[in-house]
């Protein structure tokens, strides 16, 4: 760095050093007095105006629980997740967590992932409006699922809007970046995908 180079660098220095008020705040350099330039005012009486959760106004959820049946207690049940959902009482799952077919192709050892959209989205919704049945009042659903690029089917939001539309709260989504890194393929690990939150 040349003399002028120095100066300059040194006068900015200067200049951040001379705000009396910059400092640190959870780890990020702020203004002392940065709540005041917030940019949301009245954030609570706009949320009230936005209305959260609008979507879900007018639904009929009963908010009386029931108790999951003891001979489904503790126990891994192989069959179609529909009949076997049949077989519960309302209000009676605390948390629903799935990974269904992709829909890709793959080749699933009793079940076919090749389907029409239509046909698998209809199969798709008929179980999961069962989940939606079963589950507690302030039950949660967790769905793991991949879009399919090459068909441009967003099959994640596709699902989202069918939850919406069941007047169920969007609380959040985790994207998974797979990769497969430098690191695993020198370890010869190469084709094993590593998913990483981002
Ligand atoms: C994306 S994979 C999930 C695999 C799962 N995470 C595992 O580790 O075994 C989807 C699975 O759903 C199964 N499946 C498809 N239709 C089903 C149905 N109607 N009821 C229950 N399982 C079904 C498939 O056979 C496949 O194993």
């Amino acid at each position: 760095m040349n003399d002028n180079s120095k100066k300059i660098v040194q006068a900015i220095l200067n200049s951040i050093t001379n705000i009396k008020s910059y400092g640190l705040k959870s780890g990020k350099r702020v203004y002392v007095d940065y709540n005041n330039e917030r940019k949301v005012q009245n954030r609570k009486e706009k949320k009230e105006k936005r209305q959260q959760f609008y979507y879900t106004k007018g639904n009929n959820f009963s908010t009386t629980n029931n108790e999951i049946p003891k001979d489904f207690e503790n126990k891994i049940i192989c069959g179609d997740s529909q009949n076997i959902l049949s077989q519960l009482p309302d209000n009676c799952i605390d948390i629903v967590v799935t990974s269904p077919p992709y829909n890709f192709g793959l080749d699933y050892a009793s079940t076919s992932d090749d389907n029409h959209w239509e046909n698998y989205f209809k199969k798709l919704f008929s179980i999961f409006s069962e989940c939606v049945r079963v589950l507690k009042y302030g039950g949660r659903i967790i769905i793991n699922i991949q879009p399919l690029f090459s068909d441009y089917i967003p099959t994640h939001h596709i699902i989202s809007n069918f939850f919406i539309q069941k007047k169920m709260i969007w609380k959040g989504e985790i994207l998974w970046e797979k990769i497969i890194t430098t690191v695993s393929i020198l370890r010869g690990e190469a084709g094993k995908a590593h998913p990483i939150l981002t």
